[in-house]
């Protein structure tokens, strides 16, 4: 999703945009550009298609003294990717950048005619002539009629040709923050690009005025009121969002889980049972739900698919999955009753905030799992509680599943404690397996070689299959996700039971098969399923526990998992295939960290 950086200070503003850009560029992006405002009031802007390395090499060819200027990563939604397309978007008085989606901008350009003043196929140079139109010389004015005519997303930040020194920022849905540091005042997407400048912050409030000038931030609401923002402070440091040596930033996070477990799981543990009540998070809300809805998007839905196996298996309250684009504009059937739990690892994801608002509408009361802190979905939500990964720059979401998956074990534990299904050793019992699961990761991580010989089996195939059955079905979807995000490899979640209903007909010799069976009670019909498309030919790549007894004619190649208890095979299982999916797009020599198309957080509907 797009990158936002503003900066104005006493300090070269071209360097300290370019450097804050290279730290957005994990949010995915496809162009670049900055706009630097001389203390005369001149407008320089340079924009490229590319990454920002190109846009830093035009910069440097023609540096500008300038201490205020904006920069943006682009990722396309309205128009391809040109540098006529890249923002900054300026027209007369007003250059900005832009990220979200202006939904009525067809609407804006007819009504006022702006046709003739467009140069790119963008919602965002609308926005910019709307309010070179409004602008009689008050920045505050313009903002404020604006917003009344648009329609959709934003974070804005914009400079006004007559106030050389000064940035003017307001959002609606999309994120943006905000920090006033000794080099000056900065405002951007998310914290990557201000840890640098400022370990405390604030979150810029919806549909405010935000004023950035060398040596002061203000906050105006719509109505003129001055506003004091709820400053935070950074609860990571610039190493941890950086590589440490590691070649990727997703070997580097997959490294990272034992650590980011331990860090969300302990500091819950109370005597060894699981307590959310320091948290704000009563019991009542656990003990008065007779339903549980789960919302999110990709691969934090794919932690709800085994959030609702372990639930319903654990606790028999009925929990339905919903993917959020589907759920925020369906008939939730949800009510008072209802306990909706939204997953994000950025707590920006747009269609799981739209969702989070409807669920509150519908009377439900709502709990996020989330890993970033004072994000737009922790503070909506009626409850939070937070995932302690740190940063996740990688696309391709590991250490946040991770720490999601076990927030649900944890909300388990506590809920089959308060409803006596637990008694307190067996709760105890749970927590403790849960606790060991982040050494069973290390020891995946460690011995990965039938993972590499398991990379030979796939990375030269256009297609491949995950099956499983159970537990191991909910979390073959996020296998095959990761797979095809990165590698490009178009992979397929399938209950193992279902094949034979029709897609048995895509497996013929040599297609890769990664087959699950790490759950005991349904281990011989899942082989036997294996066995299936084995007899068309498959190539399977069984994931089994260690000591499990199977005939060497099922699989091509074996990987076993240390396993302490079925029900948390989930955790080894997804190391697994994490890195499989990682080895085998680095094989391919694919960029891990950033695969094509997409973005960190999907802050667009
Ligand atoms: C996962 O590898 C992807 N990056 C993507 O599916 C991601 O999980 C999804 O966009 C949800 O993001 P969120 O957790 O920040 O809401």
């Amino acid at each position: 999703m797009c990158g936002i950086i503003g900066y104005s200070g006493s300090f070269c503003a071209q360097k300290i945009l370019l450097d804050g850009l290279e730290q957005l560029e994990y949010r995915g992006y496809d162009s670049a550009g900055v706009a630097l405002l001389d203390d005369q009031g001149e407008l320089f802007l340079q924009k490229k298609a590319g990454r920002v390395s190109v846009l830093r090499k035009a910069c440097e060819a023609a540096p500008v003294k300038s201490r205020c200027g904006i920069g943006h990563t682009r990722w396309a939604t309205h128009g391809g990717v040109t540098d006529a397309n890249a923002h900054p978007h300026s027209c007369g008085q007003v250059t900005l950048i832009h990220n979200g989606i202006i939904e009525n901008y067809h609407e804006i350009t007819a009504a006022f005619g702006f046709q003739d003043r467009l140069h790119s196929e963008t919602d965002t140079e609308v926005a910019a002539c709307l309010l070179d139109h409004l602008y009689r010389g008050n920045p505050f004015e313009t903002l404020k009629k604006a917003v009344d005519i648009l329609v959709g997303s934003y974070a804005f930040c914009i400079l006004f040709k007559d106030r050389p020194g000064q940035i003017f920022c307001i959002r609606n849905v999309s994120p943006l923050v905000a920090a006033q540091g000794e080099a000056g005042s900065f405002v951007a997407s998310d914290l990557t690009a201000l840890i640098a400048h400022s370990r405390s912050y604030f979150v810029v409030p919806e549909k405010t005025v935000m004023t950035l000038s060398a040596d002061r931030i203000t906050l105006l609401d719509l109505n003129g009121q001055t506003m004091e923002p709820e400053c935070l402070t950074v609860d990571w440091n610039v190493e941890s969002a950086q590589k440490g040596g590691y070649p990727h930033f997703m070997i580097k996070e997959i490294n990272e889980q034992p650590q980011a477990m331990e860090n969300t799981v302990r500091p819950r543990l109370f005597n060894g049972l699981p307590d959310f009540r320091e948290e704000g998070v009563e019991d009542s809300l656990f003990l008065d739900c007779e339903t549980i809805t789960i919302v999110a998007c990709g691969t934090a839905m794919y932690a709800g698919m085994v959030g609702k196996a372990i639930i319903e298996q654990i606790l028999h309250i009925p929990v339905a999955v919903h993917i959020a684009s589907e759920f925020r504009y369906d008939t939730p059937l949800i009510n008072e009753k209802t306990l909706t739990i939204v997953i994000s690892q950025s707590g920006e994801t747009i269609d799981t905030l739209a969702a989070l608002r409807l669920a509150k509408e519908c009377g439900s009361r709502t709990l996020a799992i989330v890993n970033v802190k004072g994000s737009t979905i922790a503070r909506e939500s009626d409850y939070v509680l937070y995932t302690h990964a740190g940063p996740e720059i990688a696309v391709a979401s590991t250490k946040a599943y991770i720490v999601q998956l076990a927030v649900l074990y944890l909300l388990t534990g506590r809920i089959a404690l308060l409803r006596g299904i637990f008694t307190e050793k067996q709760a105890k019992e749970f927590m403790d397996t849960l606790l060991s699961a982040s050494s069973s990761i290390a020891q995946v991580i460690q011995k990965d070689e039938a993972i590499k010989k398991a990379v030979k089996a796939v990375k030269h195939s256009d297609h491949a299959f995950f099956i499983g059955r159970g537990l191991d079905y909910a979390f073959s979807l996020e296998g095959a996700l990761k797979l095809k995000e990165i590698s490009y490899i178009h992979a397929e979640a399938y209950a193992a039971g279902e094949l034979k209903h029709g897609t048995i007909a895509l497996i013929e010799k040599n297609t890769p098969v990664i087959a699950l069976a790490t759950q005991e009670k349904i281990f011989a019909k899942t082989i036997s399923n294996i066995r299936e498309v084995r007899a068309r030919g498959a190539s399977v790549i069984l994931i089994v526990k260690e000591n499990a007894q199977v005939d060497p004619d099922v699989y091509d190649i074996r990987i076993d998992l240390p396993v302490r208890q079925d029900e948390f095979a989930v955790f080894t299982a997804a190391a697994t295939l994490q890195l499989l999916a990682y080895y085998t797009s680095d094989a391919k020599g694919l960029n891990v960290d950033k695969p094509r198309n997409l973005a960190k957080s999907v802050t667009v509907e």
